[in-house]
């Protein structure tokens, strides 16, 4: 059609710049209808579903619909799905867990999603650890590696406020405290570095190893091997929670440490801290 008869038929809008003329062409019927449709397609879904801000929330709909709500109800679903085998996992006693190949492989896979949610953050997402936060993939423990130990510190937490049966214990502050004098703490210093074969001063070794029977092996043993039941970590294995330079040690000797882990019993289920125990139990440390 030309553009004249286009005119003749629909005639102008009457806008006109420098002669240009605006014609007034219809909309297409196709998308007229779509647009009628969307139209009612908004209508009906405000009416039916959570849609117009208000002060306090949005307006509920006829459907009483939320994503809240929908989660709630998929969380739940799975959680009866998974009702058998956490009735199982904690009716067993936890050592036997290993033995049954289904079970254990549900505890692994369920406690690898509780540690990357829970422990992570101070542990590492591959459980290597950082200062002051221990690796769990060694054969180093300080509190225990038995998957008896681990499912109780994790229960229980260690050095917090809120579990009164938290694992507990404090090495005094040498020197902040006065307890040795500032020679005294270098010999030690030195002294440590050598259980582990670390470079030191040797000059400095004989009378830290004084210095160390006299103040150290209540807690890290006449062989500074530690002892579990204080966590009171092994000196002679050079791995170190805080550190084992001159500096970190002397440190750690002076003002001493307090390494603090939440209580999860309260926070987790059973069935919860027995998958994320034998987790962790399974990284390559478990004793
Ligand atoms: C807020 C930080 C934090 C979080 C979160 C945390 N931990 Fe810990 N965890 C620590 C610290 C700090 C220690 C060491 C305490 C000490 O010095 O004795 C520790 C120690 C441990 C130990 C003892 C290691 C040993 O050598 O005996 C285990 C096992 C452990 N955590 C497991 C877990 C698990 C499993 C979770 C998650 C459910 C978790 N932790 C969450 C901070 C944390
Ligand atoms: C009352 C018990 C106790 C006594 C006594 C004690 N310690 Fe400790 N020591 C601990 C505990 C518990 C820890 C772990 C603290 C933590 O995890 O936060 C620790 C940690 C350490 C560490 C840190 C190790 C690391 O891996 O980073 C060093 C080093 C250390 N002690 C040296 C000494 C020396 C040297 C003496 C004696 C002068 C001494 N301790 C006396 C309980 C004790």
């Amino acid at each position: 059609m030309s553009e004249n008869d286009l005119k003749d038929k629909h005639g102008t809008t009457g806008h006109s710049w420098d002669g240009i003329e605006e014609l007034n062409t219809p909309l297409p019927r196709w998308w007229l209808y779509t647009f009628y449709a969307c139209i009612v397609w908004g209508i009906g879904y405000a009416i039916l579903f959570p849609s117009i801000p208000l002060l306090h929330g949005a307006t509920p709909g006829l459907l009483g619909f939320s994503t809240r709500g929908e989660f709630a109800e998929k969380l739940s679903a799975a959680e009866l799905a998974n009702a058998g085998v956490n009735e199982q996992l904690v009716a067993m006693p936890l050592e036997s867990v290993a033995q049954d190949t289904t079970l254990n492989q549900y505890a692994t896979s369920a406690g690898g999603a509780v540690f990357m949610t829970w422990c992570a953050q101070c542990h590492g997402s591959g459980a290597a650890g950082a200062k002051g936060y221990p690796n769990l993939l060694d054969d180093d423990w300080l509190w225990g590696g038995a998957i008896d130990d681990i499912h109780t510190t994790i229960t229980h937490g260690i050095r917090n406020e809120t579990d009164p049966d938290a694992r507990y214990s404090q090495m005094p502050a040498f020197g902040r405290d006065g307890i040795l004098e500032k020679a005294d703490i270098s010999a030690v210093v030195n002294f440590v570095m050598s259980l582990s074969e670390t470079p030191q001063d040797p000059s400095l070794v004989a009378r830290g190893a004084e210095v160390f029977a006299e103040n150290c092996v209540s807690c890290h043993g006449a062989e500074g091997k530690g002892d579990r039941a204080q966590g009171a970590p092994n000196l002679t294995d050079a791995i170190w929670l805080y550190g084992g330079d001159y500096a970190t040690l002397h440190e750690t000797v002076t003002n001493a440490r307090f390494g603090v882990m939440p209580a999860w019993g309260d926070r987790l289920s059973e069935a919860q801290i027995r998958a994320v125990a034998i987790y962790v139990h399974q990284l390559g440390g478990g004793e």
